[in-house]
C-alpha cells in the first residue's frame, strides 16, 4: 500500500533525475524513480546516442540501476517526461519496450505513475501491457536459471 507521501516523494525523483537526461538528438528528457521493496529509490534518465538506437530510455536505466544494486523487487514506478528544459505539462506513459522490460520482474499489479509537474496519473503495469510475454515466469521467479 502506497501512501500519498511516498506517492509525491516518488513523483519528485522522477522529475529531479529528468534533469540529468542526455537528450541531445531528441530534446525530450525523461526520468524515471522506481522503488524498491528494500525501501530505496532506483532513479534514471533517458540517455541518447548519435547511433540513434543505442538510446536507453529512463525507465530501464532506472532498472539496470536497481538490479545492478541487488534489488529485483518493486513496488512502483513513477515517470516523468517531456520537453528538455521546459515544465512537464503531458503525460509520457512508458514505451513497449520498457512495459515488457518492467514485466519481466514486475507483475500486473504494479503502479505505474505518470507524472506532470502539476498531476499525476495511476494506472497498473497490466492496464499498460496486457497478455505480457514471459519465458519460464514460474521456474525463474526472478532467479537466474
Ligand atoms: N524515452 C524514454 O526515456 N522513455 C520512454 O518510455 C519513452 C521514450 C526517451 C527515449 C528518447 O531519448 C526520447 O525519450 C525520445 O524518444
Amino acid at each position: 500500500m502506497l501512501t500519498d507521501a511516498q506517492l509525491r516523494q516518488l513523483a519528485q525523483a522522477a522529475l529531479l533525475a529528468r534533469q540529468n537526461a542526455w537528450c541531445p538528438h531528441s530534446g525530450f528528457a525523461v526520468g524515471a524513480a522506481l522503488l524498491g521493496e528494500d525501501g530505496a529509490l532506483y532513479t534514471g534518465c533517458n540517455l541518447e546516442n548519435a547511433s540513434y538506437g543505442a538510446t536507453l530510455c529512463a525507465e530501464r536505466a532506472a532498472l539496470a540501476a536497481a538490479v545492478s544494486a541487488g534489488c529485483r523487487h518493486f513496488a512502483a514506478i513513477a515517470i516523468a517526461g517531456g520537453r528538455a528544459g521546459l515544465p512537464v505539462t503531458e503525460f509520457c506513459p512508458p514505451c513497449g519496450i520498457c512495459r515488457q522490460a518492467l514485466a519481466e520482474f514486475c507483475g500486473e499489479d504494479f503502479p505505474i505513475l505518470l507524472v506532470r509537474e502539476d498531476d499525476m496519473r495511476r494506472c497498473t503495469l497490466g492496464e499498460l501491457l496486457p497478455l505480457a510475454f514471459h519465458l519460464n515466469r514460474e521456474e525463474s521467479k526472478h532467479e537466474n536459471v
